[in-house]
């Protein structure tokens, strides 16, 4: 195949056993099991486990003891920096050197630590940590999470946290996936390939757009206007967040999922997100009326999240500890089909010329 496809849209690269999201939209499954069927019933530590070791049990273990130096006010920074740092501090082995078993364990190791240096980066600096035997009393993870950060989990929280880490676990091949398993395959450490993934999840097309949200339903709560707001957004050219999909052309079943969340903890951004969806719906089918563009998983994640009271700069970390499972489950897959992922480019630059007709070339004498 040498069609050159920008963006790689509908390119396979690779076949997988872990999830694929459905593209009419209908639904998304970890290892064939629906997400309706795992939120409120599991917590995300075992869901961790379906989609890892296809099974609940272990499923994540605790975070082994980490103290995050010196946080910087930068969730995803503190996260790439301490999981690079986490490969040589443990002495982590390159996953070519390593069974699956033991590459395995060092991913349960990082998966958990991350979410230690997410809550202790949130927590911020200069502020005391809480002592271990506070944090573990919470019972689940996402209690855990809380109990790091605050010192305390309200139990509606919990539930948003949870909720949106079991939602947004793991979804195929997007941005951060490829780049976990493009560097797993060079047969670097897991911590190289984690850290990896969360370069390429902080951006705002991909993890961050959660933050933006929130921003866009503030303007509509104070103008009273979605219409307004929706039209000037598109008058720009520029582009409303939290819809649009790459893979869906029908909604996403995060989006629904988490919709009913919002609703089922009373978010008083319930009302004005739901309206300014439907504005939103409206106006993009007539936009495009050739590209089906349905609310996707930021919309309704950028409520969930506020429900527990997330500040916007912290949403693409807790997008990285969702994503923690899926990157782990993948880095694995890649491994063992020990193949190095090395795509080709086709050349349209410049014809053979000399060095003199670069700008910059030094006038000999
Ligand atoms: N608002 C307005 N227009 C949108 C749009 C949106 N949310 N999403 C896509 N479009 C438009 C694009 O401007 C483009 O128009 P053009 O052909 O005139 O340039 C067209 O629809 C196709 O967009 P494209 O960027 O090719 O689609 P994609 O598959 O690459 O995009 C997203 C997928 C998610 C990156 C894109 O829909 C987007 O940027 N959404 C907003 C950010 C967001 O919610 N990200 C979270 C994703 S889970």
């Amino acid at each position: 195949m040498n069609e050159f496809k920008p963006g790689l849209e509908g390119v396979i690269a690779f076949e997988t056993e872990i999830a694929e999201p459905d593209r009419e939209g209908g639904a998304l499954r970890y290892r064939g099991v629906d997400i309706e069927e795992l939120v409120g019933r599991v917590p995300y530590e075992k869901v961790w486990g379906l989609l890892v070791d296809e099974s609940l049990d272990p499923g994540m273990p605790e975070p082994e003891p980490f103290v995050l130096a010196r946080p910087t006010g930068n969730a995803p920074s503190d996260l790439q920096a301490a999981t690079a740092r986490l490969s040589a501090e443990w002495g982590l082995r390159k996953l070519v050197d390593l069974d699956d078993r033991d590459a395995r364990d060092d991913l349960a190791r990082l998966s958990a630590t991350m979410m230690s240096v997410v809550a202790q980066s949130a927590r911020g600096r200069g502020q005391q940590r809480v002592p271990d035997d506070v944090v573990a009393q919470g019972e689940t993870a996402a209690e855990r999470f809380l109990l790091r950060w605050r010192g305390e989990a309200d139990p509606r929280h919990v539930k948003a946290i949870d909720t949106y880490w079991i939602c947004t676990a793991e979804h195929g091949l997007n941005a951060s996936t490829f780049t976990a398993r493009i560097t797993a395959s060079t047969g670097a450490d897991c911590g190289a390939a984690m850290s990896a993934a969360v370069g390429a999840l902080s951006g705002p097309l991909h993890g961050g757009a959660p933050a933006r949200v929130l921003p866009m339903l503030d303007e509509v709560e104070r103008t009273q206007d979605p219409e307004a707001y929706v039209k000037d957004v598109l008058a720009r050219h520029q582009r409303i967040m939290g819809f649009g999909h790459r893979i869906y052309r029908a909604e996403d079943p995060r989006a629904r999922l988490l919709r009913r969340t919002a609703k089922e903890l009373a978010s008083r951004r319930f009302e004005v997100a739901e309206e300014l969806e439907h504005v939103a719906l409206a106006a993009l089918r007539e936009y495009k009326p050739d590209r089906p563009l349905e609310t996707n998983v930021e919309f309704w994640s950028a409520v969930v999240l506020d429900v527990a009271e997330i500040p916007h700069d912290l949403t693409p970390a807790m997008f990285a500890c969702a994503r923690v499972a899926g990157w782990s489950a993948h880095i694995l897959e890649e491994k063992r089909t020990g193949r190095l992922i090395r795509p080709s480019a086709r050349y349209v630059g410049p014809s053979p010329r000399p060095l003199s007709a670069v700008a910059g070339t030094p006038v000999p004498g």
